[in-house]
């Protein structure tokens, strides 16, 4: 097959768009793309100072390369959760990426180092989540990115979700017809109180193929592994059925998922919870509903006596 744009053979087919392109034409395909998701969802304009959430896996680092290709003032946050097997191969695909490009900024936050317990550790301290730390994992996530934001003076956070992402958790959020969280879903969400990140998808209209075949042609390394934590996950089964029904009819997903978006322009999906009160945790200063501490501070003050006494 030949690439629609020159007389090369085509390395990557997109049955969605009926487009084929080469090794050198994708690449500018991609970045292109990304460039729109940003302006038509105005995400955030050259003199912003975007924080991107870099796991290792292959979309935030392609994620963070596009921005950095762009001329975006990109600066990247490797969470280092402590997760055996996992943690140490991805931070090291982050650092190695990290070094190649000197000139952008980029932090560490390791949760073992900075707070004394691993991710599994915290975990199962607090026994949240049946044994599977993946709430408390959410939680700290966001409490690390928020926090890197702020103290870096960074305006925005970019995360590297893809549209099946994207799409396996409307799907779920629709089977189960959970509106509040499909009222929120969105490729931009406003910052939770003045001072803190916007928080940004510039992927969101990107299918996870094609940020495989971004970073393949782009030489770009990432680790191949999911977190052990997510196998089984009910997303990743969503995400097989989603494929299965693209595989008879291709653009599938983008439809229901860019169909979602202009009926959430319309008015389809009205935001509950605008009023919750939220106000600055007495220790970390980051918006809560919490009366006094946040979650994730809460997090690290309960005791074994508090939990058995159901204290929290
Ligand atoms: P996940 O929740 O693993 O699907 O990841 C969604 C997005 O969160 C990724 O694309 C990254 O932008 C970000 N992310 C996930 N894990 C980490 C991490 N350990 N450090 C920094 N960012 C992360
Ligand atoms: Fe959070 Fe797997 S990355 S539990
Ligand atoms: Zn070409
Ligand atoms: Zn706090």
């Amino acid at each position: 097959m030949k690439c629609r744009k020159c007389d090369r053979q085509a390395v990557f087919n997109m049955r969605r768009h009926k487009l084929a392109l080469c090794e050198e034409h994708y690449p500018e395909w991609f970045v292109a793309q990304a460039q729109r998701a940003i302006e038509k969802y105005h995400m955030f304009a050259p003199d912003d100072r975007v924080l991107v959430a870099v796991s290792g896996g292959k979309d935030s680092l392609a994620l963070w390369d596009v921005l950095l290709k762009l001329g975006y003032q990109a600066g990247g946050l490797y969470i280092d959760l402590g997760i055996e097997g996992y943690s140490t191969p991805s931070r090291e695909k982050v650092e190695r990426f990290a070094a190649q490009r000197p000139g952008a900024e980029f932090v560490v936050v390791d949760l073992k180092a900075e707070y004394g317990e691993s991710l599994p550790e915290v975990a199962k301290r607090v026994r949240r989540g049946r044994g599977k730390p993946c709430s408390v994992c959410g939680l700290i996530k966001r409490h690390a990115m928020n926090r890197v934001a702020r103290d870096g003076d960074y305006g925005v956070l970019a995360t590297g979700h893809n549209l099946d992402d994207e799409v396996a958790v409307l799907f779920g959020n629709v089977l189960h017809w959970q509106t509040g969280y499909i009222a929120r879903q969105a490729p931009v969400l406003p910052a939770d109180r003045e001072g803190f990140a916007r928080k940004v998808k510039p992927f969101c209209r990107l299918y996870e193929r094609e940020t495989a075949a971004y970073t393949l042609i782009s030489g770009i390394d990432y680790i191949y592994d999911e977190c052990p934590y997510a196998v089984g996950a009910t997303s990743i089964g969503y995400k097989d059925i989603l494929n299965r029904m693209e595989e008879e009819s291709p653009g599938t997903k983008a439809q229901f998922y860019l169909g979602f978006l202009r009926a959430r322009k319309a008015g389809f999906f009205c935001e509950q919870g605008d009023g919750i009160d939220l106000h600055p945790c007495t220790s970390c200063g980051q918006p809560t509903s919490a009366p006094g501490l946040c979650a994730f501070c809460r997090l690290w003050k309960t005791t074994d006596r508090q939990r058995v006494n159901g204290c929290i």
